[in-house]
């Protein structure tokens, strides 16, 4: 369908036509003044300068000719050229009765549906993980299902830090711990224990424990060093320990990623890329782009245009284990291979934003990715305590993400505890359904790349810009349409007959336009704003407005078909953006 502002510029360029104007004058935007009108034209005020005319001669015949016409109520000249365009009911209603009949409400798909690969989430394993993770996962999954709902094929890869110095430090622990396990024998032979020789909870403890020792113990940090080599090296006692680790935590991850309704199509790691390295690093230096340098090797990638510095992408260092560069480029070889993208998308920190620069023209230059390949980094901000700074818990550690949750869902539960609307048995899940809201529409609201204020209290408020009080919204009218004495699929729209439903099917029609926004700029905020405004025309609606009690069918109908399809679309946005609203709250 035809978004409804392009449907009017149509009609408005062709009566600036017809008056003997060209046609490029038409037009049409959404209001500025909307207690004036519902669209305006500002067209005349240009033409003015071409046909040497004062704009308001122009712009009053122009409304001579839309006078006719049955899709406006009113369309006004005004001083000292707009022309001011108020929509008639009927025309309005007719639009959303087609956008609710069609599929997607006529949103069309994308005339050149993409592969895409979105690089989210990013957790390492067996470290916790933490709040930096949250935003990464949140902000990816809405826009891996934005995307999708263009008729996309979007692979969500969780890109795992599964390869580093991490693996290597619970190796050499549990070697200190167990020296006696089979994964420590040169004399080994044959298949290693099916049983891993830990817990994810032991597993979290290893990690911490050996992290801190290396830091003050030298020949443990050699060898935590030692093992990550041999590990990348294929030692395959080292490989086989590393996969016990492997299984025990991408359980658990799975798990986590779960409870926040994150879901991942590629479950590959930094560890995937491994085979590639050694004959990409050949490649890049038989091309002369892989240099020696200071006993490292290097791709220069500065550009002339640079405005600062771009310093050389290391690709080795003299001794040591594979670097970030590297791992990230070999994932670009085997991503090339494997699926072939049209662009690729990573939602990372922005503080990562030079690396992935760097790793981006290596890329180019070399030819691992090809010309029309795009690439993407979406760099989001921090998530900051009431103190603005860095999250923290209120020990002062690092927040972890099932403690945030934890503590979100418990807050979240002791209030609808205290509203007695939610049975017993429910509140459990619909304090989940609610801490999820909160959370990621505290987090979407805003432009990702800037920082924000986690704040509970406002997040979960059912009241003001808040993913609660969308839900509210939503539960709200599903209470509505449970008592309507009809069949609700069977009610029809009629034109509006008062402001309030008029503004709510405005709204309502301008879906399209933002959802189309939001998909062109990855921008979850963009939707966010959409529903804040869509929920605020349906509360105020539904205030206003004796829905149940209306005594004319025809009429009442038509209210409980504007607020079926404001559930309707209100609904699809939450989607959009990762959340569910429960049934009552
Ligand atoms: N594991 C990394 C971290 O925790 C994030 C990975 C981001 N993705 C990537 N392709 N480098 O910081």
């Amino acid at each position: 369908m035809e978004k409804l502002v392009d449907l009017i510029s149509t009609q408005v360029a062709q009566a600036f036509a017809q008056a003997g104007f060209d046609a490029n004058y038409g037009r049409v935007t959404v209001s500025n003044r909307p207690d004036l009108c519902e669209y305006q034209c500002n067209g005349a005020l240009a033409a003015a300068k071409q046909y040497k005319k004062a704009p308001m001669e122009i712009a009053e015949v122009v409304a001579t000719q839309l006078a006719e016409s049955q899709n406006f109520s009113r369309v006004e000249a005004i001083r000292p050229g707009f022309l001011n365009l108020t929509l008639s009911p009927l025309f309005l209603q007719s639009y959303l009765q087609q956008m609710a009949q069609s599929a997607h409400f006529g949103v069309p798909a994308d005339t050149q549906p993409k592969t895409i690969i979105i690089d989210y989430g990013g957790p390492n394993v067996a470290k916790p993980l933490h709040i930096g993770h949250l935003r990464s996962a949140i902000i990816g999954e809405s826009i891996k299902r934005i995307y999708r709902y263009f008729g996309n094929t979007v692979i969500g890869d969780i890109h795992m830090g599964d390869w580093g110095l991490q693996m290597g430090l619970i190796i050499a622990e549990v070697q200190e711990r167990m020296p006696d396990l089979p994964y420590f024998a040169d004399t080994h032979t044959g298949a290693y224990p099916d049983a891993a020789p830990f817990t994810i909870s032991q597993l979290e403890e290893i990690y911490p424990t050996a992290s801190a020792k290396a830091k003050v113990d030298e020949t443990f940090a050699q060898k935590a060093h030692n093992a990550t080599y041999q590990l990348q090296n294929g030692h395959p006692g080292y490989t086989a320990l590393w996969k016990q680790i492997m299984n025990v935590s991408v359980a658990d991850l799975k798990k986590n990623y779960a409870n926040l309704d994150v879901e991942f199509d590629a479950w590959l790691g930094e560890s995937d890329a491994q085979p590639y390295i050694a004959s990409m690093l050949q490649m890049l230096q038989e091309k002369g782009l892989a240099k020696q340098s200071e006993g490292a090797l290097v791709v220069d990638v500065s550009e002339p245009s640079d405005t600062k510095e771009v310093p050389p992408c290391i690709l080795v260092k003299s001794v040591g284990a594979a670097l970030y560069a590297t791992t990230d480029l070999a994932t670009l070889v085997q991503r090339e291979k494997d699926f072939h993208p049209d662009k690729i998308l990573y939602v990372v920190d922005k503080r990562k934003s030079l690396h992935f620069e760097q790793v981006f023209r290596v890329a180019r230059k070399s030819g691992i990715i090809r010309p029309e390949t795009r690439l993407q980094f979406l760099g989001f901000g921090t998530m900051n305590g009431k103190d603005g700074k860095p999250f923290k818990t209120r020990e002062g550690g690092v927040m972890r993400l099932e403690a945030l949750t934890k503590e979100i869902t418990e807050f979240v539960a002791k209030k609808i505890a205290e509203n007695q609307i939610v049975s017993q048995d429910c509140i459990d899940d619909t304090a989940r359904l609610i801490a999820m809201a909160a959370l990621k529409y505290g987090d979407l609201s805003n432009q990702a790349t800037k920082d924000y204020i986690f704040d509970l209290d406002r997040f979960s408020a059912f009241e003001g810009n808040t993913g609660p009080y969308i839900l509210y919204t939503i539960v709200r009218i599903k209470s509505i349409l449970s008592k309507y004495d009809g069949d609700v699929s069977a009610a029809r729209l009629v034109p509006a007959s008062s402001q309030y439903e008029k503004d709510l099917m405005l709204i309502l029609s301008r879906f399209s336009d933002f959802v189309q926004l939001a998909y062109r700029d990855s921008a979850p905020n963009v939707l966010c704003s959409y529903i804040y405004e869509l929920a605020g025309a349906a509360n105020k609606f539904y205030h206003e407005t004796k829905i149940l009690s209306e005594p004319d069918p025809e009429k009442k109908s038509g209210y409980i078909a504007l607020i079926h399809l404001a559930k309707l679309v209100l609904e699809t946005c939450i989607q959009l953006l990762g959340f569910s609203a429960p049934e009552k709250m």
